[in-house]
């Protein structure tokens, strides 16, 4: 294995993809090895385009175009996430002058497969619409200029709506399983953000709520893979143990409540 720059600074004339090929939900998968000229700058993305326009392997045989997502292209979107030599990671940022070769490309585990390696990521959009991941503003009047911030909340807070959902949380997260319907990282980190938010924090408590329920924070191992890989470098294990905080103060709350109607009941 090497990378591109070959250790005398020489560029190699070709480059070797293993893409991980698989026709849908369920069919058998297989791996292909495509080789392409080498080109300065090219990224994961654009050796793909390249396949898409050509698609024979590196053996002559003809084969279907690779399906993948993007849409960006400057990792914003978080749409074009698979795992690129065994890291869950972007793909229109994975610089191939970057990469050792030959560059394996896989699509997530942790997402129901579409085909090749694009992925369906709605569990993560499921999870958002769980805990209420939005400020509630009808639109019908002008509310006039928001509550102020200081810039120094709006500099922490900044960094947590970065998350672009883009899955890699979830598929280096050890809770995330076949088992288990965890959440994970990014749903928390939402919440936090939101609950935060000078108007958003009016439905703290409903969020705080919907985070303990099934697939909740509760499921969350602590292992801190999350963190580790999180592209837009977002504090998720800070998230994590402040919502952890959050959720125990909530239920306490609820549960004291809960007693005082009962006492007064029975007085
Ligand atoms: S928290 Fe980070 S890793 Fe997780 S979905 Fe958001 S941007 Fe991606
Ligand atoms: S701390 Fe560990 S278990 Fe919890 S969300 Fe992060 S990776 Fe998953
Ligand atoms: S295409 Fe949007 S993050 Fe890569």
């Amino acid at each position: 294995m090497s990378t591109n720059n070959h250790g005398n600074g020489s560029k190699p004339s070709h480059i070797e993809l293993r893409i991980k090929r698989q026709d849908g939900p369920g069919q058998p998968s297989r791996w292909e090895v495509f080789r392409l000229p080498y080109k300065e700058n090219a990224n994961v993305i654009s050796c793909l385009q390249e396949i898409q326009r050509a698609p024979v392997t590196a053996d002559g045989t003809r084969t279907t175009p690779v399906v993948w997502d993007c849409n960006c292209l400057e990792e914003v979107c978080g749409a074009c996430t698979m795992v690129i030599n065994g890291k869950v990671r972007q793909s229109c940022t994975a610089l191939i002058d970057q990469l050792e070769q030959p560059v394996t490309l896989e699509a997530m585990s942790k997402f129901p497969l579409v085909r090749d390696l694009a992925v369906d990521r709605q569990r993560m959009f499921d999870a958002l619409r769980k805990v209420r991941a939005w400020v509630p503003i009808d639109g019908s009047h002008d509310l006039g200029p928001g509550p102020r911030q200081s810039p120094k909340a709006q500099e922490w807070m900044y960094t947590l709506s970065t998350c672009m959902t883009c899955g890699c949380c979830l598929e280096a997260c050890p809770q995330v399983n076949e088992n288990s319907d965890f959440m994970g990282a990014a749903a928390i980190n939402q919440v936090r953000l939101f609950n935060n938010h000078p108007t958003g924090k009016m439905h703290k408590e409903d969020r705080l709520r919907a985070l303990t329920g099934p697939g909740g924070i509760q499921d969350c191992g602590k292992s801190q893979n999350c963190v580790e890989v999180c592209p837009k470098s977002i504090p998720l294990t800070t998230s994590i143990a402040e919502m952890f905080r959050e959720t125990t103060i909530q239920a306490i709350k609820d549960w004291v409540m809960r007693e005082v109607p009962k006492e007064h009941g029975a007085a």
